[in-house]
């Protein structure tokens, strides 16, 4: 088995082959650099490399440009020359064109299978980041999921939230004595911001059959792993669902894999891109989250590669946990610039046979300042590497080609029809349905007892003798007696002031919600 996947070629000539090795690729990395100096081919190599040592991989496509990996290049192509030559350059003697395994999603389930998840596994931390709650409107949240669990109603769609919310909006009086104040407008806040998501494509985002993570681990017979590629075009127009989602897809696999230490080679490797996306404006509940999640999916074997235009984008906690890094060219125009060039050089080991600093201003395009993890886990020396060129198509292949890869994908029909399960909302509504029902049936009890009652008045008027009547609470065989229907339905008889069953049913949900 190889034991590290080719980057590129450093030292004086280029000549010094560079790897990242398989070993410690689970102890993440960054792809950093400005605009157009060679991170999404670089992100493409790796993802070849790690595909063909067996390692499944998982990227977004930001801009669309990745599904050509599904294909190999071609000697025709405009850049065969400079590919050629760059491979020459690097001692890339066995350089050629080639094709990977990939699987196409896509939340909108145009361009790949759809990709959902359920309301309960996005669980109510994110899904206040997704919402933008605040901290009150975020402890109502908390409330509907543990109301939720405690009461067995499956949150599964948004449908299912809104149900939930309105329910609570309707019986605040009864949950206010258990879980304190449960604002009428943070309920109303939180629904609006769920109409918002909702027209934002959330709607497709949450639902059944939700993503299994296997679809995502897969390796093909011939030992390659699979490259899944989200794509994120759409999704980019809204950042915030494509942050979260990606973290709840990084928290999902940190909670369901199993720990298997420090394996000879990563489980997944996670392509973070636009990963300055997750951390904008972030609270510190998450950056402290995705710090954690990056610290501890490790052990499962998991390795995480943020590419974003700048280090100093990411939280420095975070940073420190980025073991194998690309950082191809930044520029320095500002002072700012220049503060974070600094910075970012001064993490790495220093090269006598260069300045740090100076080589990530100067290196060229797909040229790359590079430091990968070295025996016992230490970061290598860092070094000017000229990285390869890709045996894949650069570039996106055609619509149709990519139609044809995901309707013979091995999981071609499986996530293509939604489910609709019954679930809080279907539950609800029927509870609703049921309590009208014993409202109804209620008030025409109650009819009937008044017309008895009038019937008896009226013998007593025209007989003029005294009619006994039974009074005793205890006597089950009279129609006022207090069976326990009665009783709900005496209750609601003075509620009801001549309305329908359906209207009250709202004041009395509460109770009948208790009761299960
Ligand atoms: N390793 C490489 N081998 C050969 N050509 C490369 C390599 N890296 C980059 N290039 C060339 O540089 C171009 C720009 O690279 P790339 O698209 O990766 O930049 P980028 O950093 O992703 O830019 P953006 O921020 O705009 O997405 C490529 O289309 C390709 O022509
Ligand atoms: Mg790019």
């Amino acid at each position: 088995m190889q034991d590290s996947i080719f980057i590129g070629g450093g030292g004086e000539n280029y000549g010094d082959q560079q790897g990242l090795a398989l070993k410690y690729a689970n102890r993440h990395g960054l792809i950093a650099g400005a605009t157009g100096t060679g991170k999404t081919v670089t992100l493409q190599i790796m993802a070849e490399g790690f595909s063909a040592a067996g390692v499944p991989v998982f990227m977004s496509d930001v801009k669309g440009d990745l599904s050509g990996i599904a294909k190999p290049g071609s000697a025709a192509f405009k850049l065969h020359g400079a590919f050629t030559e760059r491979a020459q350059k690097i001692g890339f003697t066995d350089y050629g064109y080639d094709a990977f395994p990939v699987t196409f999603w896509d939340m909108f389930g145009e361009q790949g299978h759809p990709v959902r998840t359920t309301v309960a596994e996005m669980g109510p931390l994110l899904l206040s980041r997704l919402l933008e709650l605040s901290e009150a409107q975020e402890g109502i949240l908390n409330i509907a999921f543990r109301l939720a669990d405690e009461q067995g109603l499956a949150l599964l769609d948004l449908k299912d939230l809104q149900a939930l919310l309105v329910w609570m909006g309707e019986n605040r009086a009864d949950l206010n004595l258990r879980y304190g104040n449960i604002s009428p407008a943070s309920v109303g806040a939180i629904q609006r911001r769920l109409m918002v998501l909702e027209n934002q494509g959330g709607t497709l985002l949450f639902g059944e059959p939700a993503l299994e993570l296997s679809d995502i681990m897969r390796t093909d017979l011939d030992g390659r792993g699979r490259i899944n590629i989200l794509a994120a075009d759409k999704l980019m127009a809204s950042p915030r669902l494509y942050a979260t989602f990606l973290l709840w897809l990084l928290s999902e696999l940190f909670e369901e894999l199993p720990e298997v230490g420090d394996p000879d080679k990563p489980k997944l490797v996670f392509f973070f891109d636009e990963a300055h996306l997750l951390f904008d404006d972030a609270p510190k509940a998450l950056v402290d989250k995705v710090e954690q999640v990056a610290r501890l999916i490790r052990s499962k074997g998991v390795g995480v590669y943020f590419i974003t235009q700048n280090p100093a984008d990411v939280p420095e906690d975070i940073l420190g946990q980025l073991g194998n890094r690309v950082q191809h060219a930044l520029r320095a125009f500002t002072a700012k610039d220049r503060k974070e060039l600094r910075m970012a050089a001064e993490t790495y080991r220093d090269n006598p046979r260069f300045d740090t600093e100076q080589a990530i201003r100067e290196v060229g395009v797909g040229e790359a300042v590079t430091s990968f993890l070295e025996k016992k886990g230490v970061p290598g020396i860092v070094e000017r590497t000229l990285i390869r060129p890709p045996s894949s198509q650069l570039g996106p292949i055609d619509p149709s080609e990519r139609r044809a890869l995901i309707d013979t994908s091995p999981i071609a029909g499986k996530y293509e029809t939604t489910q609709d399960r019954h679930s809080a909302y279907e539950i609800l509504a029927q509870r609703a349905q049921d309590a009208a029902r014993a409202a109804e049936e209620a008030e025409r009890r109650e009819a009937e007892a008044e017309a008895a009652e009038r019937e008896f008045k009226a013998a007593r008027r025209y007989s003029g003798t005294r009619v006994t009547r039974s009074t005793s609470r205890d006597t089950r065989s009279n129609s006022r007696g207090d069976t326990m229907g009665e009783a709900i339905g005496k209750a609601l008889i003075k509620e009801l002031k001549g309305t329908t069953g359906r209207r009250i049913v709202r004041g009395i949900l509460g109770g009948l919600f208790k009761g299960r």
